[in-house]
């Protein structure tokens, strides 16, 4: 949550730091501001609300600077206001930062901090930062002057608790700028004569293909021509260049109205890419690259934890489904925010496995490193090259579905069930699933990208459908085994994006309590293929009918409905049962997003959320 871009160079910040920060604004998007240094002085300007309104108000000298600093916020300590708003600057004026995760001391610290006579300004706990990294400037007197800025920081930061990532301008080094990060992305953008720093690659691309993550607890001092990175208890390290593979366009909306449309009609491209290279020359299995974990070894593994939060807990969900049927392993599916402090006894043959779009999400990669910490293996599925999450795994799957940008998860989503059915398929094969059934599931994969094309065909029948059902408030999602978790995804999707209350059921739990919802004014969205519950699913149908509900039926080709069953029916091409949830998805998707739009809703930046959740 939040964003950071800084830049040093000798060009001006101009278009590249409000560039950027409009790149991260899906990162967090109730404030902003940027600060620069002229005629030694800190100058800033912040703005309540979008980035646009910031761009607007900066004074014309400001992009014409050489050194800044900016930031969209997402409120954690304090209103949303401009006070609030970051960058925050030392209460003697000379240091301006910027900041996001949690200081969870910053009330003590800001007590001290008090009684010498230092004053606050905001009610942020980043404003901490700041002048405690002023306080230590004003020890650091017998520091060289040339180190006394870097000196500062640091000494700083010994003292926080909590997660950072920051970066720091001072009025006496207007050349230099400070960064460092604790729990918190930090990257750094190499260019000819100028450097930046972003807490998300997106905010580089424009600039520079060369970057360097940052790692825990490492802090870089930064000009035009250099950097250097040593760890904030002072071990030099050295700098791993890498490029980035992402075009500038892919962050970009093109001909598309919003990025949540762009990324569901990218799903096909997003598929092949994350399956390119991964099947077996048999035509029988997958295989993955990075898992870095042997098959033998694979072989033995007894039971399969998977963590994950929101969209990608559900994607755990399906493939908890598909490996306990094609791999027969036992797996379980944890939200890691209760895994983390749960304490669950894990077997010694036990395997976790992280879901996570952006890998940054604090909460998997908390309880990432708890499961490490017991000193289980660990793997991630993730869409982040270089992202905390892959780091701290033992090995992992990419899924090189491109940047997603929307703050509803949606081509992220469908490429990490495709991953799980790959990874259930070659789970499968290393144990009992037969050589024709691998074969027959790869050809299903391979064919899946060509069906997603035809599914996304519907969009018009669906819009319809989203026209007449986009004035309700409320709404129920139903499906049992693989549509369970679509239609939990779906009234995820729906409620995030529209705010309107939904919830997904299991169909038949319906009858436990749900059920009591059912009226004319809450139509339900039932998933069903022509699998083995379809006659159940009917049954159920039929009692939502009994009670005077709507039903929209997102249905396989081959289902055989009775007329009267369903009020509207958006069709979906049938196909193997292993890629029928990513085919069932493209509806849901499809669905909220025309519901959102409908009801004018701010589809890439719903309210209240922030693309990736960074802090607890
Ligand atoms: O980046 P992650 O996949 O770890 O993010 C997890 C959730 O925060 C994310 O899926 C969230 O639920 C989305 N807003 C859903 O659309």
């Amino acid at each position: 949550m939040c964003g950071i871009v800084g830049y040093v160079g000798s060009k001006e910040i101009g278009t590249r730091l409000i560039e950027g920060l409009k790149r991260l604004e899906y990162r967090g998007y109730d404030s902003s501001g940027l600060s620069i240094i002229e005629n030694k002085q800190i100058q800033h300007t912040k703005r309540v609300g979008r980035v646009k309104a910031l761009d607007a108000a900066l004074p014309k000298n400001y992009l014409k600077a050489r050194t800044g600093i900016c930031h969209t916020r997402w409120a954690t300590h304090g209103d949303v206001t401009e006070k609030n708003a970051h960058p925050h600057i030392s209460s003697d004026q000379r240091f301006a930062l910027v900041h996001n995760g949690v200081i969870e001391n910053y009330l003590q610290i800001k007590q001290f901090l008090e009684s010498k006579n230092y004053t606050f300004a905001s009610d942020t706990d980043s404003e901490a930062i700041v002048n405690l990294i002023a306080y230590h400037f004003e020890k650091e007197l017998e520091a060289p002057d040339s180190n006394r800025f870097l000196e500062s920081v640091r000494k700083a930061l010994l003292h926080l608790e909590g997660t950072f990532g920051i970066a720091v301008i001072s009025k006496d080094y207007p050349d230099e700028m400070i960064c460092a990060r604790r729990g918190s992305p930090l990257i750094i953008g190499v260019g000819k004569n100028e450097h930046l720093i972003a807490s998300d690659v997106n905010a580089l691309t424009h600039c520079t293909q060369n970057v360097v993550y940052l790692n825990d607890n490492e802090i870089v001092h930064l000009t035009a021509e250099d950097f250097s990175i040593s760890t904030i208890s002072k071990v030099s390290v050295n700098a791993v260049i890498q490029t980035v593979d992402w075009d500038t366009s892919d962050a970009e909306l093109g001909d598309f109205q919003h990025f949540m449309e762009k990324e569901i009609f990218e799903q096909p491209a997003a598929l092949k890419n994350g399956m390119r290279g991964r099947f077996s020359d048999d035509g029988s299995t997958a295989f993955f690259g990075g898992l870095n974990i042997q098959p033998q070894e694979l072989s033995q593994i007894d039971r399969i934890i998977f963590i994950a939060c929101g969209t990608a807990w559900h994607a755990c969900l399906i493939a908890e489904y598909l490996i306990e049927r094609f791999a027969r392993i036992p797996v379980e599916v944890e939200y890691a925010s209760e895994f983390r402090y749960r304490n669950a006894p894990l077997d010694k043959n036990s395997l976790v496995i992280a879901i996570s779009q952006s890998g940054e999400t604090i909460d998997s990669l908390s309880a990432l490193k708890e499961a490490k910490r017991k000193g289980y293996k660990t793997l991630s599925i993730n869409n982040s090259v270089g992202s905390s999450i892959a780091r701290e795994c033992d090995g992992g799957i990419y899924q090189h579905a491109g940047p997603e940008i929307g703050v509803a998860s949606t081509k992220a989503f469908t490429s990490q069930v495709m991953l799980c059915a790959m990874l259930a398929l070659y789970l499968g094969r290393l144990r009992n699933l037969s050589y024709t059934d691998g074969c027959n599931i790869v050809k299903a994969l391979k064919g899946l990208p060509k069906l997603v094309e035809k599914t996304l065909e519907s969009k018009d029948i669906i819009q319809k459908v989203a026209k007449k059902y986009a004035h309700y408030e409320d709404c129920l999602f139903l499906g049992r085994q693989l549509m369970f978790p679509i239609a939990l995804e779906g009234a995820l999707k729906l409620k995030e994006i529209s705010y309107i209350h939904a919830e997904g059921y299991p169909a038949a739990e319906m009858k436990h309590g749900p059920i009591a919802l059912i009226s004319e004014k809450c139509p339900s969205v039932f998933l069903t293929t022509n699998g083995e519950m379809f006659q159940k699913s009917m049954a159920n149908i039929k009692e939502i009918k009994a009670r005077k509900g709507k039903v929209i039926c997102i249905a396989s080709q081959d289902c055989e409905l009775p007329e009267d069953a369903i009020d509207d029916l958006i069709q979906v091409p049938e196909a193997h049962e292993i890629i029928q949830p990513i085919l069932m998805s493209i509806p849901v998707q499809l669905l909220s997003y025309y519901i959102a739009l409908e009801r004018g809703c701010d589809v890439d930046k719903p309210r209240n959320l922030a693309k990736s959740v960074t802090v607890e």
